[in-house]
C-alpha cells in the first residue's frame, strides 16, 4: 500500500490550529488531501487559514472552541460529523505553557494548564471515542512534550505534570482501545510557535525566549511526525515519537 494514500480523504480534527504546530499540521495535511476540522478560540485566525487552504483545493471546516469547555469540544466532533460524516483522526494539540517557579504561586495559571492541557485532551477523547468505537476505527494523536519525560524544574513543574498526564492518558487509551483504534503520543522539544510567549512571569519569560531562539526547529518538523503516524497502514500504531532539535540538551 502506498502510505501517501492513507491520509487522503481522512477527516482530521486539529485543536489549537490557529497557530504554531496545529497550523503547520493543518497546512501539511491539507496538502496531503485530508479533510480538516480546525478548532481554536481565535476564529478569525482559523477563518483566514481555512480560506487559504480552501483556495488550494482543501475541504476545511472551522469551529470556535475553548477546549477547557466540554460542550465546545463536543461541538467540534458534531461539526465533523455534520460536514464530513465521520471522524478518522483527532489531533489533541491545543495547549498552553505559562512557565514560572512554584514559589511565584501563579495558581490561576496552574489551574488553566490543567484545564487546557489535561481536561481539554480528555474532553477530546470523550467527544470522539464513541464515534470511533461505532465505526471500529480511529486515531487519537496527543501532544505531550520532552517535558513529559523530564520534570522541567524550576519553571516548568506544573507544565511537566500536565504533559506527564498526557502521556499516561495516551498510553491508557492505547491499552484500553481495541483493534482498529490507534493512540499516538507526539513529544516535541523546542519548536517555533507562540508557546514561548505564554509566560506572565517576566524573569522566566526572558529565559524561555532566549532558550527557544537558540534551539527551536520549525513547526513543520512536528507536522511531519504527525503525518508519519497518520499515514501508516491502519493496523500499524505509532505509539510514541520524541522529536528534538539536535542542539537541545534535554
Ligand atoms: N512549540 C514547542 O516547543 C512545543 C514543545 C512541546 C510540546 N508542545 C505542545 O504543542 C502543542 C501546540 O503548541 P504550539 O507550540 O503550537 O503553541 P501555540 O503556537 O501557542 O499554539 C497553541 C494553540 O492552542 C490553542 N489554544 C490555547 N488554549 C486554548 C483553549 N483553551 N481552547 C482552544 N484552543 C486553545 C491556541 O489557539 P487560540 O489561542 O486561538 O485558542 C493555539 O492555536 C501544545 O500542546 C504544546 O504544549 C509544543
Amino acid at each position: 500500500m502506498n502510505v501517501q494514500d492513507n491520509i487522503r480523504d481522512k477527516v482530521v480534527i486539529i485543536t489549537g490550529a490557529s497557530s504554531g504546530l496545529g497550523e503547520a499540521t493543518a497546512r501539511l495535511l491539507a496538502q496531503r488531501g485530508a479533510r480538516l476540522v480546525l478548532a481554536a478560540r481565535r476564529k478569525e485566525r482559523l477563518d483566514q487559514l481555512a480560506a487559504e487552504l480552501r483556495g488550494a483545493g482543501a475541504q476545511v471546516s472551522v469551529v470556535a472552541a475553548d477546549v477547557s469547555r466540554r460542550a465546545d469540544v463536543d461541538a467540534i466532533a458534531a461539526a465533523a460529523l455534520r460536514d464530513f460524516g465521520r471522524i478518522d483522526v483527532l489531533v489533541n494539540n491545543a495547549g498552553i505553557m505559562p512557565l514560572s517557579p512554584l514559589d511565584k504561586l501563579k495558581v490561576d495559571e496552574w489551574e488553566r494548564m490543567i484545564d487546557v492541557n489535561i481536561k481539554g485532551v480528555l474532553y477530546g477523547i470523550a467527544a470522539v471515542l464513541p464515534v470511533m468505537r461505532e465505526s471500529g476505527r480511529g486515531h487519537v494523536i496527543n501532544l505531550s512534550s520532552v517535558a513529559g519525560f523530564k520534570v522541567f524544574a524550576p519553571i516548568g513543574t506544573v507544565y511537566s505534570a500536565t504533559k506527564f498526564a498526557v502521556r499516561a492518558i495516551s498510553e491508557g487509551l492505547r491499552a484500553e482501545a481495541s483493534a482498529g483504534i490507534r493512540s499516538t503520543i507526539i513529544s516535541p522539544g523546542a519548536a517555533d510557535s507562540e508557546l514561548k510567549h505564554n509566560s506572565s512571569d517576566a524573569d522566566t519569560s526572558a529565559g524561555v525566549k532566549a532558550f527557544y531562539e537558540a534551539n527551536q526547529i520549525p513547526a513543520d518538523a512536528v507536522a511531519r511526525a504527525i503525518a508519519y503516524a497518520i499515514e501508516q497502514p491502519d493496523e500499524v500504531d505509532i505509539n510514541e515519537i520524541v522529536i528534538r532539535p539536535t542542539v537541545q540538551e534535554f
